[in-house]
């Protein structure tokens, strides 16, 4: 079965070719009304969402085909205990495809593990968010006319902010990008990122201050603090308006700067922003409705291919040693843990579900 868990699960050229649909499908809808016509796609988001679950529900029906699922899991058997491998089962022979939005690191790789159709990861936990990303290499690729060779500015909540962690899983794959990882210690950028920024010989510095960073950017992708995320509300209090983007700091900024955000905001971006011409959020939000349905089309076509755990050697254990309080491997009974052994010496071993690496 072929799922999209992380970034990893596509070749460069599939993602090359997903923007190019996209586009197609920007500029011509009526070729697209039939193209998954009668097939199903359930979208289980076990936390909340606008963007996300509305762009894959209007990008299935865009094709055509027809939504269920639940956005609240009050109103579904979760409330009563049931597991998450257990509802994919059950969805899975409801449904043709499935999107899932779910509060655990790992969840998702856990999903496909159970189901009988294509799983979409739309957000596991603070772990990865791989069809943000698409969305963001569409928007990237429309406005820059290509991916590499820039440098990105990555600010606000790095530790959490699962989209800066799929992000820049993909663009480690695009030459001569040169990140600067803009937080304060308690949002920096987790390990398992920045090893893999070490491991594929991108550049990278980590700064704190936005006002220094600003005029060396081509891109800059600003980020909520997640609240949700913190165990210290007195930390999130103390760095929740670290970092405000306003009209005077982009004084700073280069003319041709694109500014980028996931959405929601907060107070992170100043609404006042929102009509310079180098604020490219809204349009953002835009692609995500396109490369949706470009994906769903291809797994759909694709569905017999095989996921293959990002092609590493899984060592299976019968009990879960993650040392990540909010892996799914922690919270999920009966399910497998395994790990990925590291592939030369002084490279950690990882968890196969939420990417941490096992001492
Ligand atoms: C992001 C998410 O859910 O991770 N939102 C989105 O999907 N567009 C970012 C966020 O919630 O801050």
């Amino acid at each position: 079965m072929r799922h999209l868990i992380e970034i990893a699960d596509l070749s460069n050229a599939e993602i090359e070719t997903l923007i190019h649909t996209a586009n197609d499908m920007m500029t011509h809808p009526e070729d697209y009304w039939d193209a998954c016509a009668h097939r199903k796609l359930a979208t289980l988001f076990y936390e909340p969402s606008t963007r996300t679950r509305l762009s894959f529900e209007s990008a299935m029906l865009s094709l055509g085909g027809q939504v269920l699922g639940f956005s609240d899991v009050g109103s579904s058997s979760v409330s009563k205990g049931e597991s998450l491998q257990d509802t994919i089962r059950i969805v899975s022979s409801y449904a043709d495809i499935i999107a899932i939005r779910h509060p655990r690191d790992g969840a998702a790789l856990a999903a496909a593990l159970k189901s009988g159709v294509p799983i979409i990861n739309a957000g596991d936990g603070g772990h990865d968010h791989p069809t943000q990303t698409l969305t963001d290499l569409t928007l990237i690729s429309r406005e820059k006319g290509h991916i590499g060779s820039m440098t990105i500015g990555l600010c606000g909540d790095l530790r959490y902010g699962r989209t800066v962690h799929s992000l820049v899983e993909a663009l480690c794959r695009y030459p001569s990008i040169h990140f600067l990882l803009i937080a304060p210690e308690e949002l920096r950028m987790p390990g398992f990122v920045r090893e893999l920024l070490e491991s594929t010989g991108q550049t990278y510095e980590e700064v704190e201050d936005l006002d220094a960073a600003l005029p060396q950017l081509d891109i800059l992708y600003m980020t909520r603090v997640q609240r949700e995320r913190f165990s210290d509300p007195a930390v999130y209090e103390r760095v929740k308006d670290f970092y405000i983007l306003t009209p005077e700091r982009m004084e700073r900024a280069r003319k041709d700067l694109t500014v980028m955000h996931p959405l929601p905001r907060v107070n992170e971006i100043s609404p006042l922003l929102d009509d310079d011409p180098r604020a490219a959020y809204f349009r953002q939000a835009a692609c995500g409705r396109y490369i949706r349905m470009a994906l769903i089309q291809m797994l759909l076509e694709e569905k017999d291919r095989p996921h293959e755990l990002t092609g590493h050697n899984v060592i299976w254990q019968e009990h879960s040693l993650c040392p990540n309080n909010r892996c799914v491997s922690l919270s999920e009974p009966c399910l497998q843990w395994g790990y990925i052994p590291g592939k030369h010496s002084g490279d950690r071993a990882r968890c196969i579900y939420c990417g941490r690496g096992i001492s």
